[in-house]
């Protein structure tokens, strides 16, 4: 797929201040700082369509962009991190959870997790309350560029085996590095692929 736009619409608190679900949305999240936003821009070719930070927690809101005039994409808070209190946890995590059980035109959500880690226990909770929703995600390492071509096919190997506790079949897996491009075309392709149905 080509990306000839990329815009921003907005951030919103919830699901019910967002514009009108009219077009097929593609949801991106993963703990804090795992690079949400960094693939974003990855992918749609721009360097700062989503704001990224190397402090944690800067994504707090449901920001939406529209690509190609003809998807939306979104960027999810980090859910996870640590130092905020344990009621703005709650809250991201409450409007995290609203926007994708309510949220009709969402087609998938992609995880992210980081590939230099062993699979989080928040990352772990999450993914097993996302499969008891019932709702289609995938699975994206991110920051593979960080890793040598060794150790990051060991780390596939950890988090397939792992995931496949759970799941059977496994979800769709990228591996994807922002810095070095890594992934655009697969996951762009994925995306094309569940748009044009
Ligand atoms: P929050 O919005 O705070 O939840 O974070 P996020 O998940 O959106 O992460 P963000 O994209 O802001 O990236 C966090 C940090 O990781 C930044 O310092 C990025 O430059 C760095 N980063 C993101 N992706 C990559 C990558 O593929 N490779 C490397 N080396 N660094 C990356
Ligand atoms: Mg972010």
């Amino acid at each position: 797929m080509i990306i000839h736009s990329a815009q921003f619409i907005g951030s919103f608190p919830s699901n019910h201040k967002m514009p009108k679900a009219n077009k097929p949305e593609f949801a991106f999240i993963g703990r804090s700082n795992v690079g949400k936003s960094s693939l974003i821009n990855m992918l749609t070719n721009r360097t700062k369509l989503a704001k990224t930070s190397s402090t944690p927690g800067k994504t707090q809101m449901i920001n939406q962009f529209i690509i190609n005039e003809e998807w939306h994409i979104i960027d999810l808070p980090g859910y996870g991190f640590a130092k905020l209190s344990k009621k703005h946890r709650e809250s991201l995590k409450k409007m995290i959870a609203n926007y994708l059980k309510e949220r009709e035109s969402l087609i998938t959500t992609f995880v992210l997790l980081d590939a230099r880690h062993s699979l989080q226990k928040v990352d772990e909770d999450f993914l097993i309350w996302l499969g008891q929703t019932g709702l289609p995600f995938s699975i994206v390492l991110t920051k593979t560029d960080k890793l040598k071509q060794q150790d990051l096919s060991k780390q596939i190997k950890h988090f397939n085996a792992t995931l496949s506790e759970y799941w059977d079949p496994l979800p769709p897996f990228f591996s994807s590095s922002a810095l070095r491009k890594r992934g655009q075309n697969e996951i762009l392709a994925y995306i094309n692929s569940l748009i044009k149905g």
